[in-house]
């Protein structure tokens, strides 16, 4: 059985996340390696900081903090913001780390011997204001392609091209908004892509087959354009230093690598991190190198699609070393904020920490799952947040376990009651179970998350559905033990539904299950056959009534997060 590597694009560490980076990435690489593990394969879930380049020295220069620092104190907070949604990695790392720059400076030094890095005198601009070169997000101007006038010197966040800093209009400094500019000669490592392309083509065509539409459109359309051949090097202060070994001057100027060279390698990079941590030192290299067994998922915003299909592979297949290169691109459009941009320069916008503050992480983890922008963007709004969860989480699934477990403790004590043998309305839900179950658990395999999460909803629903046919309540009345069949059956509903909404309601999940104090409750997964006798919760089996799983979001509530968020007004006027 093959082993699973799992990796979610790596944050940049400046600044708290918005909600909009939480589902295109890091969620459903969580929900998915959830999925995995809990159905038996051996995963492993690697994220990561992405610390190097011009967003870590701007973001540190706003706070008057010397990088490093910056840098161990964003990665902290984010690290507790991402325990807080309930994310597993198996290791969150640093591309700041020894095991990263020790791992880049080999992919440099490979491409080198292998003839895929030229040295080359190149025009870069330099800021007299500034008095220094402004590589990348150091420059903001006009894009040329689509007339985005707060384009980065390094990508247009509108169109997603990537972007030299003199390819921009209008260009300014991003550091005093000087546009005393002037183009200035030094000399840089150039990754000879063109020399790649082939290469990466027939890669492509051999296992780009499967990648969803998204994925795959991006990486045609990079390589229809062309492969251009692209600097690795920054004039920057922080970053993976060039190593002296291999290029004396370079060093000695203090040139550092590209943010963007780097950073995919601290995927490897925070896989050797992560083994380090452990006492018995467990294998990182065999996730990455002659990794046959392993089937590799990543998971990414739309504007990280190239970088990832493309440029790191080729940059892997000029090491000429069997590094494991990626086996599916789940790629994601955008989460809007009322149609228009979430956007962490202009705070617009839920960010993660607020998010916390305000509700539970499984209200999030739920909603975004469920309104994934898979196929097309989608757009958060609090009216559509609110209907979620007071509908699904409150209305289908919260309240049907505490109606479950309250009304039977009344009326029969703190165990499980027994009641009569199973009848044909069982069997018909148990056959209806099995087929949403497995429904569920193809679209999961698919990472299909928005009909995952539709078929769960369904399960849920099944559940409702039951109880209000049965009405229990009613039973009760003229047949005790009918009324007990039915509870002890839903009760039986509430440990699956325990189960199988853990990749997306982890915390509440648990609530579930501990409300039964089985013998053992060791299943991680109840195939669709299994679930079908709806028995693994025997009668006698004590129980508790867990608090209220999700509360309803109120008017008052409602209009109180769109007092501190914003409605919407200024997203709507700008769309
Ligand atoms: O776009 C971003 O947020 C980047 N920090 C993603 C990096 S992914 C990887 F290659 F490291
Ligand atoms: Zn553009």
């Amino acid at each position: 059985m093959a082993r699973h590597l799992i990796t979610s694009a790596l944050p940049y560490i400046n600044g708290i996340k918005h909600l909009g980076n939480m589902v295109g990435s890091m969620l459903p690489a969580d929900v998915y390696a959830r999925f995995l593990r809990q159905t038996g394969r051996e995963t492993l879930y690697i994220c990561a900081t992405d610390e190097h380049g011009t967003p870590a020295e701007l973001g540190a220069k706003e706070l008057g903090l010397p990088v490093d620092t910056f840098c161990a104190q964003q990665h902290d907070a984010q690290k507790a913001i991402y325990q807080g949604f309930g994310l597993s990695f198996d290791y969150f790392g640093r591309s700041s780390s020894p095991e990263n720059r020790e791992i880049t400076q080999h992919f440099a030094r490979q491409l080198q011997k292998n003839g895929f890095i030229e040295e080359r005198s190149i025009r870069q601009v330099y800021s007299l204001a500034d008095g220094r070169f402004l590589p990348d997000r150091y420059i903001v101007g006009t894009c040329p392609h689509c007339g985005y006038d707060k384009a980065r010197g390094d990508q247009c966040e509108n169109c997603t091209r990537v972007l030299d800093p003199t390819d921009l209009i209008d260009a300014r400094s991003a550091i005093s908004g000087s546009s005393d500019l002037e183009v200035r000669e030094t000399k840089h490592l150039f990754l000879l892509q063109s020399k790649l392309q082939g290469e990466v083509e027939a890669w492509i065509d051999e296992h780009g087959k499967d990648w969803p539409v998204l994925a795959s459109s991006i990486a045609r359309k990079w390589l229809t354009e062309g492969l251009n051949d692209r600097a690795i090097t920054r004039d920057l202060e922080w970053g993976v230093p060039v190593p002296a070994d291999t290029w004396p001057e370079l060093a000695a100027e203090g040139k550092v690598f590209y943010v963007w060279f780097d950073a995919p390698v601290e995927y490897i990079g925070a896989t050797k991190e992560w083994a380090g941590q452990d006492p018995e030192n467990r294998d990182w290299k065999s996730w990455w190198f002659e990794a046959d067994d392993v089937r590799y998922t990543q998971f990414m915003g739309k504007d990280n699609v190239p970088f990832h299909t493309v440029m790191f592979p080729a940059t892997q297949l000029g090491t000429r070393e069997p590094w494991k290169k990626v086996d599916y691109v789940k790629a994601f459009n955008w989460l809007n904020y009322y149609g228009g941009k979430f956007s962490t320069s202009q705070k617009r916008g839920v960010f993660t920490h607020d998010a916390l503050e305000i509700l539970p992480a499984d209200y999030w983890r739920y909603f975004m799952m469920a309104n994934a922008p898979e196929s097309d963007d989608t757009s958060f709004t609090w009216e559509l947040f609110s209907a979620t969860v007071n509908k699904d989480l409150a209305d289908v699934l919260g309240n049907f376990v505490n109606r479950v477990l309250s009304f039977s403790r009344k009326r029969f004590g703190d165990e499980v009651p027994a009641g009569l043998e199973s009848g044909a309305a069982e069997t018909d839900l148990g056959r209806q179970v099995a087929e949403l179950l497995a429904e569920y658990e193809r679209y999961m395999e698919e990472m299909q998350f928005r009909k995952a999460a539709q078929a769960l909803r369904a399960l849920w629903s099944a559940g409702n559905s039951y109880l209000e046919a049965k009405a229990p309540w009613l039973e009760i009345k003229t047949n005790p033990e009918g009324a007990a069949l039915t509870l002890r059956t839903a009760m039986n509903l509430i440990h699956l539904y325990a189960i199988v909404s853990e990749p997306f309601i982890p915390a509440s999940a648990a609530a579930m299950r501990s409300a039964f104090q089985l013998a053992d409750d060791t299943a991680t997964w109840v195939t669709s056959d299994e679930a079908k006798s709806l028995t693994f919760v025997p009668a006698g089996t004590p129980f508790t009534v867990p608090p209220v799983l999700f509360a309803k979001i109120t008017e008052d509530d409602l209009a109180a997060y769109r007092e501190r968020f914003g409605g919407g007004e200024e997203a709507g006027a700008q769309a």
